[in-house]
């Protein structure tokens, strides 16, 4: 994993999620981009993050950013709603400029919320998130900041990453769940036509979504949203494009056991998966 041709250093994009959602994202991303290599980090020896502190997740988060810095990575993307919400203002604003000012940290959040206006023809817009996301408001106040007219509720479901990384998705605890904030959702306004699926997990459960919701309304999963930022980050940094490998590789790495990332991944990721195990320091 050193080298991707004779003479260009093996530099590929990291991507890094607390477990598996982020391969939601880094099949879209390589969907678009296949050109460069990728190296993914699911932390899922300490996932679920959605229920954890501030603090907690930052120490986490900055931990694996520095990882995937040792393992070559100029640029790494935050494919985790919770880590882009409480950690990557920190990293990006305090840790970057010791650690190395020519690395980039990217998150998943500044994305979707520069479009998500151009999608609600009612002004109402629904976020689904995990509880961490949703108490530190980062979706208001990003969304404000583009769209401020527009109104956005919240809900929190923090059944739902456990359902989707214990794979019982297709048991009725999981329709339950999914009904209740769909619910509480739509309680808040009837006139939401827009949701963001506001964590990196919850594609998985789309098609329930979708089977549950009381109207049609769009859906906005972060997948290719991010991939389409991603690709014009890199057109208008052409520096840092230059410093990204191309050799279209791709490793996995977790800080859990690869046999059961392997098993679960390719829900996922679509595609059969071969991890390596990171051990943390
Ligand atoms: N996939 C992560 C996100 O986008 C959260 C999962 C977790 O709770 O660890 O928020």
């Amino acid at each position: 994993m050193t080298k991707t041709s004779a003479n260009t250093a093996y530099s590929p994009i990291g991507v890094f999620d607390s477990g598996y959602g982020g391969l939601t994202v880094l099949k879209e991303i390589v969907k678009t981009l296949p050109q460069y290599d990728y190296l993914y980090l699911g932390d899922n020896a300490r996932a679920p993050y959605g229920s954890r502190s501030f603090e907690t997740v930052y120490e986490y988060t900055l931990e694996c950013v520095m990882h995937l810095f040792d393992k070559g990575c100029e640029l790494v993307i935050v494919a985790c709603n919770t880590a882009s919400a409480k950690a990557l203002r920190t990293i990006q604003q305090k840790d970057l400029p010791n650690i190395d000012p020519s690395k980039r940290v990217l998150g998943v959040i500044r994305p979707t919320t520069e479009i998500v206006g151009n999608y609600s023809k009612t002004g109402h817009v629904g976020l689904f998130a995990t509880q961490g996301t949703v108490n530190s408001l980062s979706y208001l106040i990003e969304i404000g900041k583009f769209f401020p007219g527009l109104k956005v509720f919240q809900e929190a479901c923090p059944m739902w990453v456990p359902l989707i990384e214990n794979n019982e998705i297709d048991n009725p605890g999981a329709d339950y769940f999914v009904q209740k904030h769909i619910r509480h959702l739509f309680s808040q306004s009837e006139h939401i036509d827009t949701i963001i699926l506001g964590c990196t997990h919850y594609p998985i459960l789309q098609k329930k979504i979708e089977q549950f919701l009381p109207k049609p309304v769009t859906i906005l999963s972060q997948g290719s949203i991010v991939a389409n930022g991603l690709q014009d980050y890199l057109q208008r940094h052409p520096d840092m494009e230059r410093r990204c490998s191309k050799g279209g590789t791709m490793h996995f790495l977790t800080t859990d056991s690869p046999e059961n990332f392997d098993r679960h991944a390719s829900l996922f990721y679509s595609k059969p998966v071969s991890s390596e195990h990171l051990e943390l320091l």
